[in-house]
């Protein structure tokens, strides 16, 4: 398994990236191989919204974006880490999905689809410091819609609610015991 971690928060060592080392683990125990992206370093321009990849389905930005595009090609399964912004991803996640665009016009718009039926898959870790009913709602339908357009899978969601201060997340020892549980679905193919 190639997992590529996509970091959405601008803090580091925070809620999420504390999960994420607990899923990371199993899958390095398992033989895959984890690599990161954190987008809060990267110089990365929003989707101008141009329409210049609708033909090409590549981008015409040229940015860090593209380290990213290869990172993701390379990857059979994907990992969108994002803190709740306003109920939303983190301006970071969201910058990284509408880049996406490229992909949604080469699979949706140019019908090309060759990396169809390859198994790969995408999921999204999210934390957030209130216990809303619909608090992950806007994340979980957002990052469904990124992994549709890069013809990736949606294999489901690790979420937490509850935590706010940077680390938090290791006084719930349940939610620890989650994250390490979900790595081992991923590994095992149930999600
Ligand atoms: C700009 C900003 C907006 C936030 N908006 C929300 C929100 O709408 N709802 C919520 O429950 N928490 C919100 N939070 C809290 C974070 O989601 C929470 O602290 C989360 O655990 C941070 O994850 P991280 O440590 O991985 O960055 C917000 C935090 C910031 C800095």
């Amino acid at each position: 398994m190639k997992l590529l971690v996509v970091l959405g928060s601008p803090r580091k060592g925070g809620n999420g990236e504390v999960l994420v080392e607990k899923i990371a683990e199993q899958v390095e125990k398992s033989g895959g191989a984890v690599d990161y992206v954190r987008l809060n370093t990267l110089k990365l321009r929003p989707c101008q919204g141009c329409g210049g990849c609708d033909k090409t389905g590549v981008c015409v930005i040229k940015d860090d974006m593209e380290s990213i595009y290869e990172a993701a090609d390379a990857a059979d399964r994907i990992l969108l880490v994002s803190p709740v912004y306003f109920y939303g991803l983190s301006a970071q996640s969201k910058i990284f999905g509408d880049r996406m665009q490229a992909l949604w016009a080469r699979k949706y718009l140019l019908k090309n689809r060759f990396r169809e039926g390859e198994g790969r898959k995408g999921y999204l870790l999210s934390t957030a410091a209130t216990k809303g009913e619909k608090i992950f709602d806007c994340s979980v339908l957002t990052a469904r819609y990124i992994f549709d357009a890069m013809d990736f899978e949606y294999g489901g969601e690790f979420l937490v609610k509850g935590v706010d201060e940077k680390k938090a997340v290791l006084e719930t020892p349940d939610e620890m015991d989650r994250a390490v549980q979900f790595g081992r679905d991923m590994v095992a193919g149930t999600i």
